[in-house]
């Protein structure tokens, strides 16, 4: 049986068809190492999750001290030292309304986490959580946002290539439209738009729904849209008029949170936010898989004792990985390297822009930066076989990107945060002879 053969015929063909032709078989920092020993510069992170970097020995040598104590206890039931450990550090960073102003005292705000398993998982607790605490049952969320792959979620996303053959999802979900510059669902430019794409939430309370509305979900960085990057007041105005409607604000931070973006959250960008409940998985625990959601006091108070729970729910390695994961970050100077790395290859793919045609628009934050390719500038028709062809032959010469987006064209950079000056070097340069390659 070939290397690649259990998979097409022991894995779901959901899973199988459209892999990446790599066996891989180890992975160090930003290095991908497949079967045969072929080395890859990874600058997709395993979607965006090993922002410390693959394998990195504190993390790592945190979880094998955990794991050598202790797999599984049920931390929802028994306390765990590391899990509690983990919850208090997060108080400290996470800027919900209470934390905000006393993030660097040493007695961190009781800001409240509770811990489970993945981003769609964190995402249906944070919206239980709201429903339960302002005693409303209806969700706002945003066109083209993703929030994960259970029902509850999928209600919330608004990505019709994600939900097909599904429907029909939950009622009492209402999407206002995407803050999509490049694409102004409402024909406008910013700034002379005043943000109209948030004043437009107003109507979306108007009209879909019988204003009963618990929460707006909203990601920072629309991540699997095609990193899709609003302005950065957006949130303040998005936030506030949801507030005045008497809706919490679920922040997603699952893809943008964790350095990636800059700041230890995406929404650290956007001024004056006030966060009731923030989202985490992917670059929480370096690869561990680990997802939360952080609550104020008061929010956190509406839940009591069995109404939520999750077995697997703050394993003890993952919090170990992930106590480590944030000290990394912190004490190895990742943000500031994201903040710096980012500036240069924002700069160099900028560049590209005024000399490729394909690329329509090159947007984001930090190490999250998207290429919007398009056939033709003007009508902006999507480019995604050209996408798909960039992503391929990057492969060959050694280099893993992504790709995401609505409609399939953007190619995703988002490296470890560890990445060097050479490597975004090595990164641009060969991005840019492939479209070179591809003639436009
Ligand atoms: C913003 C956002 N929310 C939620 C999810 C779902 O996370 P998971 O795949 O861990 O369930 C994703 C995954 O891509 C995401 O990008």
């Amino acid at each position: 049986m070939s290397r690649t053969a259990p998979y097409s015929r022991y894995l779901l063909p959901v899973v199988a068809q459209g892999l990446e032709p790599i066996v891989v078989a180890s992975a160090s920092g930003r290095t991908v190492v497949d079967v045969d020993g072929t080395e890859y510069l990874d600058c997709f992170s395993g979607i965006s999750v090993v922002n410390a970097g693959h394998n990195h020995p504190r993390i790592l040598a945190a979880a094998r001290a955990q794991m050598d104590k202790l797999v599984h206890a049920a931390s929802c039931i028994y306390h765990v030292p590391v899990v509690g450990q983990l919850a208090e550090q997060l108080a400290r960073i996470v800027p919900t309304s209470t934390a905000a102003s006393t993030t660097h005292s040493a007695e961190p705000p009781a800001t409240k986490a509770f811990f489970c398993n993945s981003g769609a998982e964190a995402n249906e607790g944070a919206m239980r959580l709201a429903k339960q605490h302002t005693g409303r049952r209806e969700i706002v969320a945003l066109a083209y946002g993703f929030h994960g792959r259970t029902i509850g979620t999928l209600s919330i996303t608004g990505n019709v290539a994600r939900k097909k053959n599904n429907g029909p999802y939950l009622s009492g979900v209402a999407f206002g439209p995407a803050p999509y510059c490049y694409r102004c669902p409402l024909n406008l430019k910013y700034p002379s738009c005043d943000l109209a794409c948030a004043s437009a939430l107003n109507d979306t309370i108007r009209v879909q729904t019988s204003g009963d509305v618990a929460a707006f979900v909203v990601e920072p960085i629309l991540g699997e849209g095609g990193i899709i990057t609003p302005p950065a007041d957006y949130l303040t105005l998005a936030g506030s008029i949801m507030h005045e409607h008497g809706a919490l604000l679920i922040i997603d931070e699952v893809q943008t949170g964790f350095g990636r973006t800059g700041r230890m959250f995406g929404v650290e960008h956007s001024p004056n936010v006030t966060v009731d409940i923030m989202t985490m998985a992917k670059g929480i625990a370096a690869g561990f898989p680990l997802g939360a959601f952080s609550a104020t006091e008061k929010i956190a108070e509406a839940m009591k004792s069995g109404d939520h729970l999750s077995t697997f729910g703050g394993n003890p390695i993952a919090c170990a990985a992930a106590l480590a994961n944030i000290a990394v970050l912190q004490d190895e100077g990742m943000i500031e390297n994201t903040n710096q790395r980012g500036g240069e290859l924002m700069t160099r793919c900028q560049a590209m822009a005024d000399k490729h045609m394909l690329i329509g628009e090159v947007r984001g934050r930090g190490l999250m930066i998207g290429l919007e390719l398009v056939k033709d500038r003007t009508s902006k028709e999507p480019a995604a076989a050209e996408a798909k062809m960039v992503r391929a032959k990057m492969r060959e010469r050694g280099i893993l990107v992504g790709i995401g987006g609505v409609f399939g064209n953007v190619v995703r950079l988002q490296p470890p945060l560890s990445i060097t000056a050479d490597e975004c070097d090595r990164l641009a340069t060969t991005l840019d002879s492939v479209l070179d390659l591809l003639g436009v």
